[in-house]
């Protein structure tokens, strides 16, 4: 079973929270089973949680300190369907100590074999940068999604990526494998292709999601970016976006 997703991209800002958590409640609105990881300690797609908190304050830091088990971790949120494994800022910590050793790259990837079958598809916001919870969130994987606005800079931070991506297959005997690279932030193809030179773009358009997600004011909004969109405006472009790409890794993990 193949069904471990992370939102990555070594970029900050391209909005792979909003998008790891638009994605999640998207792909449980068509009746999945979604659990959503949260492996960045600035916690962005846990702050939801926080607010619509069933009351445990269990998280992610805890279940890799040996701690709690993944299950004890988990919460349900106001959407059927999705569950939330939070984190906290002690994510920062506990990262420091298990960065010592290349072995503990897998540790996530461990917890997360245990409860992989208990879900339709597992969804992890991984952080920007080449740290340590990064690498973890990938070598967790099966597959990523890398998360790029266009800009003149996206191919390169693309391929970036694709060596870490090398680094983890090698080291650890992962395939890990790339699901597609989402466009955040642009209107039209016209604006992707004016930021690609053609021949690369080319090769690389069959890993590029047919959906993309706009640049919505809305998602702006400090309220709408902390919880799904789709909760209180259905019918806004970015919803209906996260919606479509939903469709395509529905599609795609050929979930039932
Ligand atoms: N499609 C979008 N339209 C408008 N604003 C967006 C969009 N996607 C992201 N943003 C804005 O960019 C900010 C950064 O997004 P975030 O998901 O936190 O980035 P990352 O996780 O990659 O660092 C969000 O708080 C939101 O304000
Ligand atoms: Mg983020």
């Amino acid at each position: 079973m193949r069904n471990v997703l992370t939102i990555s991209g070594l970029k900050g800002g391209t909005g792979k929270s909003v998008t790891a958590l638009n994605l999640s409640a998207s792909v449980a609105l068509y009746g999945k089973k979604v659990l959503l990881v949260d492996c960045d300690p600035q916690a962005c797609v846990s702050q939801w949680r926080k607010i619509d908190s069933n009351g445990n304050d269990h998280d992610l830091a805890q279940v890799l300190a040996g701690k709690i088990s993944v299950p004890e971790a988990v919460s349900g949120t106001d959407i059927d369907g999705l569950y939330i494994l939070p984190a906290g800022f002690d994510l920062f910590s506990i990262s420091l100590k298990l960065t010592r050793r290349i072995d503990n790259e897998k540790l996530l990837r461990l917890v997360i074999d245990e409860i992989r079958h208990d879900y339709d598809i597992i969804i992890l916001d991984a952080p920007s940068s080449c740290g340590y919870l990064s690498l973890a969130a990938l070598t967790a994987a099966d597959w990523l999604a890398a998360v790029v606005t266009p800009n003149n800079d996206w191919v390169s931070d693309f391929y970036s990526l694709m060596r870490i991506v090398r680094y983890i297959r090698r080291s650890h005997n992962i395939p890990l494998g790339v699901a597609g690279i989402l466009f955040n932030r642009c209107n039209s193809e016209k604006q992707m292709e004016n930021c690609s030179v053609p021949e690369v773009l080319e090769q690389i358009r069959p890993l590029i999601y047919k959906t993309m997600i706009p640049d919505d004011e809305i998602l702006n909004k400090k309220q709408a970016s902390l919880s799904p969109l789709s909760l209180y405006d259905i019918k806004a472009q970015a919803s209906q976006a996260y919606l479509g790409i939903a469709r395509e890794i529905i599609c795609a993990f050929n979930l039932k």
